[in-house]
């Protein structure tokens, strides 16, 4: 017997690749993922501690009513406009499923988070790929080269590159998208204003957040949508029964209603964001402007493959996007004060 086919889609398409989790981290400086450098909020660990392990026999509850509850008082939204899930990716999961195949295609610019051509792909489904223009800005006729898409999927702020569209410009086009946009807002929480509001006045927008980067729960899988009530409902046809464990429910709980403590983390990853753009400045990096917890530089030699193996050859894992613009620059996430004087050191040697 031979190995039965799958679909010739899957079979054709390389699948998504996510950035590299190495053994051994303590001999290593992890910058290529962007997960929160610090530990979650301790009320995680009271959640844990608190979580009665017998429990477990039982089935979760299939939509995390509790945690919709919450999010929606945050968000100022009633809870039927939340959906939960499994990280913002599965988020996306569910969104593809219900929005695009064969006959509808999903429009994106180029570069962003490079999970949703995959996600076409995976549908079958034709992905138009729409250039930024320089400084990574969507062109003024976005709308126009996406026309005939069922959605338009875009990160604000946008992966790789860090920056922030402008709220004007968001606005033009949820307004004249005749469709779905999808704003994946994974580090709104970083970034200086964020689109959330809309989902009150537009029909087709949802926005999707996750608890792993400004909440340190990348390990834990959780994120979460919102838009009006009848796509919720169309959304949750399409979820996996149970996408949400039972200790995630808990732990994400416990972490989402510690406010203070995502305000300190958040103020502190901010910081050094805005001290690691300015010293790969002063070294002769160009940078692109970040609202995320990332920042994307720009070698003085304009080789990003050279600086990102030259990197590793110091235990310092960055992110490095081959492409004709993508390829000269590497992606750092920001670490801990101490991991980001070892970046330094490491960029003086570079450029000796
Ligand atoms: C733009 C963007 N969206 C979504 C995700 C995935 O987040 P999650 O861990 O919630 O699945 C990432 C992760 O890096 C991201 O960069």
């Amino acid at each position: 017997m031979k190995i039965p086919e799958v679909r010739k889609n899957i079979n054709g398409m390389s699948g998504y690749v996510p950035g590299e989790q190495p053994k051994g981290l303590s001999r290593i400086i992890k910058l290529n993922t962007n997960e929160n450098p610090y530990p979650p909020s301790p009320e995680a660990k009271k959640a844990l501690e608190n979580f009665d392990w017998q429990r477990l026999n039982r089935y979760p509850d299939p939509v995390g009513q509790a945690l919709r509850e919450e999010i929606a008082a945050y968000h100022g939204v009633s809870p039927d406009m939340i959906i939960c899930a499994n990280g913002s990716d599965d988020i996306l999961t569910i969104v593809s499923r219900c929005f695009i195949d064969p006959d509808h295609a999903l429009a994106c610019p180029d570069p962003t988070y490079s999970l949703y051509v995959s996600l076409a792909s995976l549908q079958d489904a034709p992905c138009i790929r729409i250039p930024l223009l320089d400084g990574f800005e969507l062109p003024d006729d976005f709308e126009e080269q996406a026309k005939g898409a069922s959605i338009i999927m875009l990160a604000r702020p946008n992966a790789p590159t860090g920056n922030l569209y402008p709220m004007e410009r968001m606005e033009r086009l949820c307004e004249n998208f005749d469709g779905a946009v999808f704003i994946d807002e994974a580090y709104a929480d970083f970034s200086e204003n964020n689109c959330a509001e809309f989902v009150k006045k537009y029909p087709n927008v949802i926005i999707s957040r996750t608890f792993s980067k400004s909440r340190s729960l990348a390990g834990l899988r959780f994120g979460y949508a919102i838009a009006q009530p009848e796509l919720i409902a169309q959304l949750m046809k399409a979820k996996d029964s149970y996408n949400i464990s039972m200790l995630t429910q808990a732990v994400a709980l416990a972490v989402f209603r510690d406010h203070d403590y995502l305000a300190k983390t958040v103020q502190a990853v901010k910081d050094s964001r805005e001290a690691l753009a300015k010293g790969l400045q002063e070294a002769g990096f160009k940078t692109v402007p970040s609202e995320t917890n990332f920042v994307f530089a720009m070698p003085p030699d304009g080789d990003g493959e050279r600086f990102f193996r030259f990197l590793r050859t110091k235990n310092i894992i960055v992110r490095y996007f081959p492409g004709a613009v993508t390829g000269k620059y590497v992606r750092i996430t920001v670490g801990l004060p101490e991991e980001m004087d070892a970046l330094f050191d490491a960029v003086k040697e570079y450029l000796a």
